[in-house]
């Protein structure tokens, strides 16, 4: 089986883009992470994705203002450019339009910190907390028009213990997440070439 030319898209430190790198340099691994794109140039995660070999590239949203159309037509020129066929989000913190999500449906996932449907959007970890939650995790599903609504690949869970905090919290769904994702890449790439003709 080929490997599918794959993008990971991130905005900050990229320990999940990174992840990500080390299981796509294990041999059989089916998504070959060929590039990594970040709208922000200061992603710390540029520097980590080079140092692996990887082709790093700075799509900057802010000289696009509102349009958030231009910008993804400029983001759609750096991927067509490179062959991609999958996208891996992996804190990629712009809101994509539902024509660049339908553009990449069936082709790109997402990683959240939290069990969806619980706490979509932002701070999970102190809303978890704050629900008093005995639970809470991660989850990486499959991108859809609406803000991490579509189908689930797979989850992790983590106890919530009774000293966390949400930083403690978060570095522990953040270290289930780096295990996460590897495994549920691999499986929707895998379910992607199985289902081609
Ligand atoms: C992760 O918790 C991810 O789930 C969320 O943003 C965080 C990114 O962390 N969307 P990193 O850049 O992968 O370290």
């Amino acid at each position: 089986m080929s490997r599918v030319p794959t993008a990971v898209l991130m905005s900050g430190g990229g320990s999940n883009m990174d992840a990500l790198l080390q299981a796509a340099a294990t041999p059989g691994y089916p998504a070959d992470i060929r590039l990594v794109v970040s709208n922000r140039p200061d992603a710390g995660g540029l520097a980590k994705a080079r140092s692996r070999g990887v082709e790093a590239v700075v799509v900057d949203h802010r000289p696009f203002g509102a349009n958030r159309e231009a910008f993804e037509a400029a983001l759609q020129d750096v991927l067509a450019a490179r062959g991609i066929g999958f996208i891996a989000l992996a804190g990629f913190m712009r809101i994509l339009t539902p024509g660049f999500v339908s553009l990449w449906r069936g082709r790109m996932i997402n990683i959240h910190p939290s069990l969806l449907p619980r706490f979509k959007g932002l701070d999970t970890h102190a809303r978890a907390l704050a629900a008093g939650d005995a639970e809470h995790g991660c989850t990486v599903h499959w991108v859809t028009p609406e803000l991490d609504d579509g189908e689930i690949i797979a989850q992790a869970r983590v106890p919530v213990l009774q000293d966390d905090d949400a930083h403690r919290l978060a570095a522990r769904v953040l270290a289930e997440e780096h295990k996460l994702y590897r495994t549920a890449l691999a499986a929707a790439v895998r379910s992607l070439t199985a289902a081609a003709p």
